[in-house]
């Protein structure tokens, strides 16, 4: 395949991954890609690299334009492995360089590879001069990893952004070419899977990535932002700040359908005062698309009913993904039916607890709800919401 060039003198050379549909456990519908740019100056510079099984193919791509062993430096924005799995091969043919990364990157780098490579440690304002360009760097712990940096060209007004503004997304475009739409919601899925227990991190970021003057933002997956820069730093800045649309999420399982009715009733309220809503049946439907909804709803809205002494381990699995990545305060509502023991709000309770989601209603039926039962449950969200 042929390596593009995105501006005069620095090409695209990472990798489309076309048909991964699991990555550490979020779906990806639409495949994804591990970006990796080659700048060509006075020092020739690889900024980031691609998982483990693409290293030939990106090989092959820096080879199109650069032998290997005149290669300077290696930035490293990030250890993850989708970003370094092709290091330890890559850096055996790379005799002359040096790699660039934050304390915690070269830390990180020894705990994976044990290398011998040449590190060069970098931190915020510091800045390396290639030639004709410069490469500044500023850190961004927890971003998604405590060695996440980005780096910024102010010749070429480009950021390397590493994991911040990624999308998992395959695509034979290099730009943000696919419908917006499209390439938004990947963002915002990739935002509330991987970014958003970090939104705290992302603020402080946001601040100082608005100071630069950018005219691309080339992630590590997906398509580079070059036409729709102002929506993508807005929607990151609303999504770090938790701000939430009039919207609610109904999320359940249940046995024989009570659970489901409850749901319905539930629906009902939010319905009949204007919210925008997303329901999901958890047999049908995966959390990561789930929790995607979730990041600008107001309201989270949590259904089981008690199984042997517990919840359904569907709605366990979503309430355990969602405490781990739920940061900023939600209000949240839990409901269900039971035959003997009203075991399952006991238990969805505690989650919301540890999750810091406001419990602001529940409702548990015994056994089956009947139509005047369904009726006094969307008149009592109706007067909470
Ligand atoms: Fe794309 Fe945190 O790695």
């Amino acid at each position: 395949m042929k390596t593009k060039e995105i501006a005069k003198g620095i090409y695209s050379v990472g990798v489309a991954d076309w048909n991964v549909r699991n990555f550490h456990g979020y779906l990806t519908q639409k495949g994804t890609s591990y970006n990796a740019y080659l700048i060509i100056d006075e020092k020739i510079t690889l900024i980031d690299t691609v998982k483990v099984q693409f290293t030939q193919e990106l090989i092959d791509r820096i080879s199109q334009v650069v032998s290997l062993e005149k290669i300077d430096y290696v930035v490293s924005n990030h250890v993850e492995m989708d970003h370094s799995g092709a290091m330890p091969e890559l850096m055996k043919r790379l005799p002359n360089a040096t790699v660039l990364t934050s304390q915690s990157g070269e830390k990180e780098h020894k705990l994976h590879f044990k290398p011998d490579w040449k590190f060069q440690v970098v931190k915020t304002g510091d800045s390396v001069s290639l030639g004709i360009r410069t490469l500044q760097f500023l850190m961004t712990p927890m971003v998604h990893w405590p060695d996440n940096m980005v780096t910024y060209c102010p010749e070429e007004k480009i950021l390397f952004s590493n994991d911040a503004f990624g999308q998992h997304l395959a695509s034979s475009h290099s730009f943000d070419d696919e419908p917006l739409d499209v390439i938004m919601e990947e963002a915002k899925k990739y935002y509330a899977n991987i970014i958003m227990p970090y939104s705290s991190q992302v603020v402080g970021v946001m601040d100082a990535v608005k100071q630069l003057d950018i005219q691309m933002i080339a992630p590590s997956h997906g398509l580079i932002w070059k036409n729709n820069i102002p929506a993508i730093l807005e929607n990151y800045t609303k999504w770090a700040h938790g701000q939430v649309d009039k919207k609610a999420v109904i999320v359940y399982d249940s046995m024989y359908g009570s659970t489901e009715k409850i749901a319905y009733a539930i629906r009902n309220a939010f319905e009949a005062k204007d919210y925008a809503y997303k329901f999901f049946d958890l047999k049908h439907n995966h959390v990561s698309d789930i929790i995607t909804d979730c990041l600008d709803a107001e309201y989270i809205c949590v259904g089981s009913p008690t199984l042997n002494k517990n919840i359904m381990p569907t709605v366990a699995a979503f309430l355990t993904y969602l405490q781990g990545l739920i940061t900023k305060t939600k209000k949240g509502i839990l409901f269900g039916s039971y035959g003997w023991a009203q075991q399952n709000t006991k238990v969805m309770e505690r989650y919301f607890e540890e999750s810091g989601i406001e419990l602001i209603d529940k409702y548990n039926v015994n056994f089956i709800p009947d139509d005047a039962a369904l009726l006094a449950i969307t008149a009592g969200v109706s007067s909470k919401i």
